[in-house]
């Protein structure tokens, strides 16, 4: 039965009508209504009360309240995993160190290979008789451009040779033609016994003294380089009489010290460049906010010997970029010492194409499939290179100004000056080197 009860004005009345469904019916009806009210505020209040029940919502939320339930726990966990995930980083890098050996190993050397392996190394055999050979009697020719540098003994050329191709124009002679300036940057740690023939080596510069700066960039030293530096500078300035001369003190982290092997090991050489590369952009940052020179000239603090109209050498060059060539005597013979200023050939632009992007590429690990900038003198005074070495480097400012720096991370397979030297072709500047000028190492 059904009330119906309308209102129309002042007056209510009632109809009832008698209904077609059964008292039965309306109990299972009510049941039903009461049932689904309970169960939706059995879910409203699920929702107010506990966790979401959407499962993803849930896992999140339950991770929410362990963490903050188990913050310290919680906290150590993180850390350890950043730890670890920072060193699997730093092994596939490892990994990624190679030198073109570890390229060339190929299980399955064809008969063809095999004879043209046994070829070059006659024509190596050749090289080396020739090379020292010529530690007593001079060649009295310029040897050919090989096909790959793989002596690392420089041959002795007889001095009508060498002296014709270290002959400098009238226009570089003249005290009066003088007119760049040039700012020495020399990055030091660890190097405080090595300050003193350093300085002797700049003073011994032809070049007028008013017109170079020269700006240390001390980094993590241990020993007493900082004070040997500052030591170094004062003396550049007031002695010397170079224009300025300064310390800046940086503390870069990262670096790779300890013995000869530790700091030369194939696997360190990713995280020594590139922390030597942000040492050498932080110097140069530092130095070109305070100085407008022409040429920026990067030299080592561990040369031992710099021919004095050096920098004469490196402005005939007229080049963005440009090198000479470092080497170091060992007992009779001279022998490379740089091995990052290079020439890429047609075999080692074939064995880059393949390799996957964060490789970095090691020369003097073993054979090279490049040519050396001392194995170029055949093609004359001013030789295009693809990759300079930090020994001695000159680098026009304008460069830096226009965004040249010295890579720290992987870039083109290579690192720092061997990554500024292909990023320098890469920007359309000229990047040379100097096979005929020689500076000497320790
Ligand atoms: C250097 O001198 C030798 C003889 O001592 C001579 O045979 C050679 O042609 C000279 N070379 C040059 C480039 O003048
Ligand atoms: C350089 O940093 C290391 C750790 O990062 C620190 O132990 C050292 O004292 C710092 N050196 C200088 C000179 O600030
Ligand atoms: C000084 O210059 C001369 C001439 O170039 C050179 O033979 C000598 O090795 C230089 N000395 C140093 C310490 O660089």
């Amino acid at each position: 039965m059904i009330v119906y009860i309308s209102t129309d004005g002042m007056h209510t009345t009632m109809s009832v009508r008698r209904c077609l469904c059964s008292r039965h019916t309306f109990v299972w009806l009510l049941v039903f209504h009461a049932t689904a009210l309970g169960v939706l505020l059995l879910m409203l209040f699920d929702r107010l009360t506990s966790s979401p029940t959407n499962p993803y919502h849930k896992a999140a939320f339950e991770r929410w309240m362990n963490i903050r339930d188990n913050f310290d726990v919680y906290q150590k966990e993180q850390i350890q995993q950043d730890e670890m995930m920072k060193h699997k980083v730093q092994w596939r890098q490892m990994d990624a160190v190679m030198s073109f050996n570890d390229i060339n190993k190929d299980p399955h050397n064809t008969a063809e290979e095999f004879t043209a392996l046994q070829k070059r190394i006659k024509e190596e055999e050749r090289r080396m008789d020739e090379a020292v050979k010529s530690a007593n009697v001079p060649l009295d020719y310029i040897p050919p451009v090989p096909e790959f540098s793989e002596i690392d003994i420089v041959p002795y050329l007889a001095s009508n040779i060498t002296n014709k191709y270290l002959r400098l124009p009238k226009s570089l002679k003249g005290k009066k033609s003088f007119k760049k300036e040039i700012v020495i940057l020399t990055p030091v740690c660890d190097v405080a016994h090595l300050i003193e023939n350093f300085v002797k080596a700049l003073a011994n510069l032809s070049y007028p003294h008013e017109k170079m700066s020269v700006y240390f960039g001390e980094d993590s030293s241990t020993d007493e380089t900082y004070s040997a530096v500052l030591l170094a500078a004062q003396e550049l300035k007031s002695k010397h009489g170079f224009r300025d001369a300064a310390v800046f003190r940086f503390n870069v982290s990262g670096g790779v010290h300890g013995s000869w092997d530790d700091i030369h090991a194939k696997g360190n050489q990713l995280l020594r460049r590139s922390h030597l590369a942000k040492a050498r952009n932080m110097l140069l940052k530092e130095s070109l906010s305070k100085t407008h020179p022409d040429y920026v000239l990067w030299i080592d603090s561990d040369v031992k010997t710099l021919p004095d109209n050096l920098i004469q050498h490196l402005l005939y060059a007229k080049s963005d970029v440009v090198v000479p060539s470092c080497l170091f005597i060992q007992g009779r013979f001279k022998k490379f010492y740089d091995r990052n200023s290079w020439r890429e050939t047609p075999t080692s632009i074939e064995d880059q194409a393949e390799l996957p992007k964060d490789v970095l590429l090691v020369e003097g690990y073993s054979h090279s499939t490049r040519i050396f900038l001392p194995d170029l003198k055949a093609e004359g005074r001013v030789v295009h290179l693809d990759g300079v070495g930090g020994c001695v480097l000159m680098v026009r400012t304008e460069c830096h100004r226009k965004g040249l720096v010295f890579t720290e991370e992987v870039y083109e397979h290579h690192i720092e000056t061997e990554g500024l030297g292909k990023m320098a072709n890469n920007m359309g500047f000229s990047v040379n080197g100097l096979p005929w000028v020689e500076v000497f190492h320790n």
